[in-house]
């Protein structure tokens, strides 16, 4: 059985916007999956979906399995033992998800006397060996957080988060306050001991590079849906969709003949949630798009081995390269003839 299986989640804000539109993942014990996207993808609202941490009058709909339980159909009372026992979650801004005026020896110690009965000395003890873990002295148990920098605020977050021995940790832009050296011990802490302890891990960023770094599988996210999943170097070495292309700046370069895509990055914003735009949502945006894309919806198709994508020009009856891909194969068509006229 898997760790984690989400199918068909929707979350709708009051107000109306469609954040999460039928999202499904999938994690085993011990895996680690990034999820990537823009901001205003829902990647958020997807995580805090997976702990019923969303702000009251948030509609949700479909399945989240945790070890095969239904967290959307489990009653508060098991709600609150899963979260931090089961599953829990590390979120950018340290400063702001710590209690400026408790130690954070404290706060490290709370959910470990919550959730496993341990005596004050035990916790002192656990909290303690939780500190060294994540690389800081247990005497900094006593330090108030205005007292730490923002990478040990962070380290104090992951000890958090590693309190109860979850099953799950959902880890929010950990990093993207930190700098880049801060960050880059951050990630390798994290996942370090997610590969110690046989954790699963699900890395939210909008940076595909530390992702394909850190995890072993990506999902590409965009206007609340998985376009593309697979095995992670894959994903961003040669992504299948054209957003996920977009994001890993894998487009060819200006000058490159056939094609007109940007060199890195694209043009334009996510769309609003509360207006999302029919057919593929990305084909405003996409450089490569026929006209089908603006009415015909793209479900995640299998795209080779232990790859799915949702586009028009994947899946088994497609056999088009994208252009600027084609050295991952393909027999030219009228399809393919179609999309270099567009782009060209
Ligand atoms: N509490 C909220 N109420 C209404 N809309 C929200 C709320 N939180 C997020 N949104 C909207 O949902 C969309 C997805 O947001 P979010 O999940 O934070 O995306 P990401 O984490 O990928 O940046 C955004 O358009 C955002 O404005
Ligand atoms: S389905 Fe169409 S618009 Fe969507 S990504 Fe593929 S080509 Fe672009
Ligand atoms: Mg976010």
């Amino acid at each position: 059985m898997s760790l984690l299986e989400v199918r068909d989640l929707r979350v709708t804000y009051p107000g109306g916007a469609a954040a999460v539109r039928g999202a499904g993942l999938t994690l085993a014990a011990g895996e680690k999956l990034g999820v990537a996207g823009e901001s205003g993808c829902g990647k958020s609202t997807l995580a805090l979906a997976l702990l019923r941490l969303l702000p009251a009058g948030a509609r949700v709909g479909g399945e989240i399995l945790l070890d095969g339980e239904d967290v959307l159909a489990m009653k508060w009372g098991r709600v609150r033992a899963v979260r931090w026992a089961g599953a829990s979650i590390v979120f950018q801004g340290a400063m702001h998800s710590l209690n400026a005026v408790h130690r954070v020896g404290d706060q490290i110690a709370e959910p470990i006397l919550l959730h496993r009965r341990a005596t004050a000395a035990g916790a002192r003890k656990r909290t303690g060996e939780l500190l060294e873990q994540v690389g800081l002295p247990a005497a900094r148990a006593r330090a108030y957080p205005h007292e730490l920098s923002g990478g040990q605020r962070q380290r104090v977050m992951i000890a958090m988060a590693l309190a109860c021995e979850p099953r799950l940790i959902v880890a929010d832009e950990p990093t993207t306050a930190l700098d880049v050296m801060i960050q880059a011990q951050i990630l390798r802490l994290i996942e370090g001991l997610v590969g110690e302890q046989d954790v699963g891990l699900i890395m939210i960023s909008h940076d595909l590079a530390v992702l394909a770094d850190t995890c072993d599988r990506l999902a590409v996210m965009y206007a609340g849906r998985i376009v593309e999943e697979g095995p992670a170097r894959q994903v961003y070495e040669d992504a299948l969709h054209p957003y996920g292309r977009a994001l890993s700046g894998a487009f060819p370069r200006i000058g490159d003949p056939g094609s007109r895509f940007a060199p890195r990055g694209l043009p334009g914003d996510p769309p609003d949630p509360a207006a999302v735009p029919s057919g593929c949502a990305f084909h405003p945006r996409c450089p490569v798009a026929l006209d089908v894309c603006a009415t015909e919806d793209q479900p995640l198709r299998e795209a080779g081995a232990d790859r799915r994508a949702a586009c028009v020009h994947v899946g088994s009856d497609a056999g088009t390269p994208l252009p600027g891909n084609e050295a991952s194969g393909g027999t030219p068509s009228a399809r393919d003839e179609e999309v270099r006229s567009r782009t060209s």
